[in-house]
């Protein structure tokens, strides 16, 4: 009985700091206005993914029936690890993990496990759960460094030099701040420091650079060490990737225990991906619409008095602040048929709750006129 006394009483405290989350079901109404999917390019509902999906299903086993080496590898996950490696700047291999989360993981405390070798890690202090939660399984010496600081990424590495192994890890695009990493500068001090990169790419596939090819096609000519990103987001799918040289990659295929074991994303699933990279690729002016949109949007939000922080994308965070003014604010939205969810603590740090209004490249005019009209009477709701 211990426990059920326990729990409730962190439950209350969660509710008393206004911390609380619940799962709210998604009705699947087109009158609803979803602004916090991570379906950017509105590729979920495409009807050709669709038809392509019908097919595989047709052709190979519904579930990929077991982890990648217990032959849960079927051929769509081939095609699909062999566009990535091109789309994403040319890197020798890839590996498609079950989720973004488990890739930060696996990869992570991979990385930290060499035998005979002692490793140090170092990440911007904003960077997403799966990554904290990867540097804290690694049990290695680890430091945050200043949110896009190469400076102080720089006194922290010198400090660290001694060590064998030194990795940095940073976010293509930010979730939760929707800025894009100065990764020209963070990987010539990694470089300095003979430090390995990892770029985490979730929201930056598919929606910056001139194709969408993510970090690489922003600033190009930039490659980091490794890449991995998810499916679950521009790509309509879901697990993830991860992109790097053959070694790198054949060390990840013997040592990533979230790699090892577990069941393989489903071939319909690296399918869908696979069909939406084809869509993106023939479609260039689909990224360009999120990106004109996007950029409008932040335009009209700043015109209006709201602080969108160092937005530069899609993603485009609204500061309230306080935690349960965000949440009686997405109430508001839902009551109107508008989903914007407020984000909160632990999420972002305390007193920094937002609204994250995710850009969707399929949103109609009349939606965004009527989203953009409830926004700019924002300022008199937060009060
Ligand atoms: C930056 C970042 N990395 C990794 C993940 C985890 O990806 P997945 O949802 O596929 O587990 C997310 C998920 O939102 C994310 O935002």
């Amino acid at each position: 009985m211990l426990i059920r006394e326990l729990l409730i009483n962190e439950i209350k405290n969660i509710k008393t700091k206004g911390f609380y989350r619940r799962l709210n079901e998604n009705k699947n109404d087109d009158t609803v206005i979803n602004l916090s999917s991570n379906d950017y390019l509105g590729l979920a509902y495409n009807s050709k993914i669709k038809r392509t999906a019908k097919q595989i299903i047709s052709k190979y086993p519904l579930s990929s029936t077991s982890s990648p080496l217990m032959y849960g590898y079927f051929k769509p996950h081939i095609d699909l690890e062999n566009k990535l490696c091109k789309f994403k700047g040319g890197y020798e291999r890839c590996i498609l993990y079950p989720s973004g989360y488990q890739a930060n993981l696996g990869i992570i405390s991979a990385l930290s496990k060499i035998s005979f070798s002692k490793t140090f890690i170092a990440f911007d202090e904003l960077s997403h759960a799966s990554i904290i939660d990867g540097v804290l399984c690694s049990k290695t010496k680890f430091s945050r460094f200043k949110h896009n600081d190469p400076n102080h990424l720089k006194n922290i590495l010198k400090k660290h030099s001694s060590y064998d192994i030194k990795i940095v890890i940073t976010e293509g695009v930010f979730s939760m701040d929707g800025d894009i990493a100065n990764l020209p500068d963070i990987i010539d001090v990694s470089k300095c420091y003979n430090a390995i990169t990892i770029i985490d790419d979730a929201h930056a596939t598919g929606t910056i650079g001139s194709f969408g090819g993510g970090s690489c096609n922003y600033y190009n000519g930039v490659k980091p060490d490794i890449i991995m990103g998810t499916l679950g987001k521009a790509l309509a799918s879901e697990g993830a990737f991860v992109l790097s040289d053959s070694l790198m990659i054949d060390y990840f295929i013997n040592k990533s225990r979230p790699y090892i074991f577990s069941t393989a994303i489903s071939p319909v699933a690296a399918g869908i991906a696979l069909e939406a990279l084809n869509i993106i690729e023939n479609k260039p002016e689909l990224v360009r619409k999120l990106q004109t949109l996007s950029q409008n949007i932040r335009i009209f939000l700043k015109n209006n008095g709201l602080n969108i922080l160092n937005s530069n994308t899609h993603i485009i965070p609204i500061l309230i602040g306080d935690e349960k003014k965000a949440a009686a604010i997405e109430k508001k939205f839902i009551n109107e048929g508008i989903l914007l969810k407020s984000v909160k603590y632990p999420t972002v740090a305390k007193g920094q709750a937002r609204l994250r209004f995710s850009v969707n490249a399929g949103l109609r005019n009349i939606e965004i006129k009527k989203v953009l009209k409830k926004l700019s009477d924002l300022n008199n709701i937060k009060k």
